[in-house]
């Protein structure tokens, strides 16, 4: 099977810094491309917050932490990732932004690289059709927070390379991570069942089932699940939660999928969840507080 020594990651968001730390972690050179400089340092700023978090624990020493910072560089230039034996994309959910970055990969990294797609909605198919390595492309569905979740779907499309697949389900395990198998349809496993259920809470809300604070409460001391629905979209974010179900919609045109209108309003408003501060709770004080929405 062929060796995975260093790890591309496209963008140093949310996504991408939390992988971009466990590649790093898993003693993997990674290189991370954000499309400014600020952005490569706030993602920086993350992984060295998280590292920080590990070794306050006592999970990781010092010394690791620093060596891990040392594998992780940060560039602007795709270019840079020429070497690279896998390039991971955790970029925004946008196929047009997506592939314009693995078309100029394409003819930049060598042939034996692998590319993967972190995309939570989209299918791996309308990427890899973009380059002229449809074999050599998977998905690697990572989950937030990164560090924490154990969980990576892998995904094939119709046309997957056995060897690559393999290589790519080795590679989630080496990075301390649970592989599952999924097939290439909009949200794979997980995203199928729990974007759903997320907009069926906000359609409950919409129609005066209970408060956002019992509907979260239910499913927390009802289910067990560590998080309720709305103040998991929050932590997702609200935009990426609709920018979700409008491609999964798209995909399956059934009426579970469809963005609830109050979900839309959210986003026009600019309550995107906890990055923005504002979302189905205001995180401005000491604890979050329920919003007045409906
Ligand atoms: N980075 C690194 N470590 C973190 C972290 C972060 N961002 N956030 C929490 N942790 C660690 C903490 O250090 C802590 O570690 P220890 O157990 O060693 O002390 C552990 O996680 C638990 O954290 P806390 O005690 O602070 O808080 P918690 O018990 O409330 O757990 C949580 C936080 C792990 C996020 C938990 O609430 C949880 O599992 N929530 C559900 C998350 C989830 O469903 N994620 C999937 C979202 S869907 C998705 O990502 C896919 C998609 O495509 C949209």
């Amino acid at each position: 099977m062929p060796t995975i020594r260093r790890v591309a990651v496209l963008g140093c968001g949310l996504m991408g810094s939390g992988i971009a730390e466990v590649a790093a972690r898993a003693g993997y050179e990674t290189h991370v491309r954000e499309v400014s400089d600020d952005l490569a340092n706030k993602g920086l700023a993350s992984i060295r917050k998280s590292l920080d978090r590990a070794v306050e624990k006592g999970k990781l020493g010092a010394e690791d932490r620093d060596a891990t910072l040392a594998r992780i560089h940060t560039t602007t230039a795709l270019e840079a990732l020429a070497d690279a034996d896998i390039v991971v994309e955790a970029v925004t959910e946008d196929l047009g932004i997506k592939n314009e970055m693995f078309r100029t990969l394409d003819g930049v990294c060598g042939e034996h690289t692998i590319f993967a797609s972190n995309t939570s909605s989209l299918t791996i198919a309308d990427m890899a059709a973009a380059t002229s390595r449809p074999e050599r492309f998977v998905g690697l569905h990572f989950f937030n927070p990164v560090p924490v979740m154990k969980l990576v779907e892998v995904v094939r499309t119709i046309v997957t390379d056995e060897e690559v697949f393999r290589t790519a389900f080795e590679f989630a395990r080496s990075l301390g991570k649970e592989p599952v198998v999924a097939k290439d349809t909009s949200g794979f496993i997980v995203n199928r069942l729990l974007v759903p259920y997320m907009l069926d809470a906000i359609r409950g809300l919409e129609q005066g089932l209970a408060s956002i604070e019992d509907i979260d409460r239910g499913m927390t001391l009802g289910t067990g699940y560590p998080m309720g629905p709305f103040t998991l979209s929050d932590f997702v974010g609200i935009d990426t939660l609709y920018r979700i179900s409008e491609i999964m919609f798209e995909e399956f045109r059934e009426q579970r999928f469809a963005p609830p209108p109050l979900l839309k309003r959210m986003v026009t408003m600019g309550y995107i969840g906890r990055k923005a501060r504002r979302g189905f709770y205001d995180y401005t004080g000491d604890k979050p507080v329920p919003m007045k929405l409906v």
